[in-house]
């Protein structure tokens, strides 16, 4: 065992199939260039671990790691909690410092990152030669059963196994993946709403509920093994139940039809999926709200190829896809109408 690592984890921009991960659905995120670094310190002094972060300005010390805190630093000591259920170590007297320049709660993944990144610290302290689905695996186990905030595979997957220029194609049934090229003269651009939102307490869990009542229903494992939702569907499914079901299912779609687009080199096409899928996660699935709404309107109406809330939604920010050229132009017009913006 080393005094002392260090681990680093990038946050993600989902471009198409939000909601898919934990429906056996086909997802395209991206790696961003911001991360969370986490750096580990003997310290002899401290008696279990010490949890410091810049972020939210506090200091958490921790010495049984199965107790949940119910807060920020859960990310850190569930992490310790099953690397210690993988790998029998002993995690002890140490400080732990986060340092992120990834924004926190805005859909771009900042509590996987988190993750990620502390589990890369204690393999590199602990010199364990982690390979890269047991990492995905243990950050899955720590937010979906340790935290207790039901997504899919998704934010772990993209953080351990993605890139910066390329996207990750993914298929949450199998897990099989592919990284796809970007285009060349348009980019994905991140606008921060303003508007906050904290997973655990977003009506996230309910939605999962709705769709696997409704792939019960149908008969199914998941909904995305449905390529169509049918009349013999619609008797069946209750209102709510049918609408998450017709986001699923024609999202599901979408990401596939845009991960032809970038093999393609076809912007305009992927454009115009970001703003169906962004229409359907609004009226349909019912995780937007009024602020990404009218960015994503700013940003088409100014002449985006397409826009759409990205991540699990109720706030947060959104992604919009442009021409090169028109980027700067595109900063100018939305902090003109919309002063609390921020390019990520
Ligand atoms: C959150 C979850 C992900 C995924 C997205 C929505 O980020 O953590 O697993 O479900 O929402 O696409």
């Amino acid at each position: 065992m080393k005094s002392s690592s260090v681990g680093k984890a990038f946050g993600r921009v989902n471009l198409l199939g939000e909601h898919l991960d934990y429906n056996g659905g086909c997802v395209l995120p991206l790696q961003i260039n911001r991360a969370v670094t986490t750096t580990m310190e003997y310290k002899e002094n401290i008696e279990g671990i010490l949890i410091k972060s810049g972020s939210y300005n506090e200091e958490i010390s921790a010495t049984n790691f199965s107790n949940k805190l119910n807060n920020w630093a859960d990310f850190i000591i569930g992490s310790c909690d099953y690397f210690n259920r993988f790998y029998e170590v002993d995690i002890k007297n140490f400080l732990i410092n986060i340092d992120s320049d990834l924004p926190i709660g805005i859909g771009l993944s900042s509590s996987a990152a988190t993750c990620v990144s502390m589990i890369n610290a204690l393999s590199n302290l602990f010199e364990i030669n982690l390979d890269q689905s047991t990492k995905v695996k243990i950050a899955y186990n720590v937010e979906n059963n340790f935290v207790g905030v039901g997504g899919g595979i998704m934010d772990q997957f993209v953080s351990v196994y993605g890139a910066i220029d390329k996207a990750l194609f993914l298929n949450t049934k199998n897990n099989d993946y592919k990284l796809v090229p970007l285009f060349k003269d348009y980019s994905f651009q991140i606008i921060d709403s303003g508007k906050k939102r904290i997973l655990s307490d977003s009506p996230f869990n309910e939605r999962k509920e709705l769709c696997n009542k409704s792939a019960k229903k149908m008969g199914l494992k998941y909904l995305c093994d449905k390529d169509m939702i049918d009349q013999k569907d619609q008797v069946l499914l209750s209102n709510s139940e049918l609408k998450v079901s017709n986001h699923v299912v024609e999202e599901n779609k979408r990401s596939m039809k845009g991960c032809e687009a970038l093999l393609n080199n076809d912007p305009k096409l992927f454009g115009e999926l970001m703003t169906q899928s962004h229409n359907s996660l609004a009226n349909d699935y019912e995780v937007s709200c009024e602020e990404l709404d009218q960015l994503v309107q700013l940003c088409n109406g100014y002449g985006a190829l397409g826009s759409k809330l990205t991540g699990a939604g109720f706030g947060g920010a959104i992604v919009t896809l442009i021409k090169n050229d028109f980027i700067e132009g595109l900063k100018e017009y939305i902090l003109k109408n919309y002063s609390n913006a921020k390019f990520i």
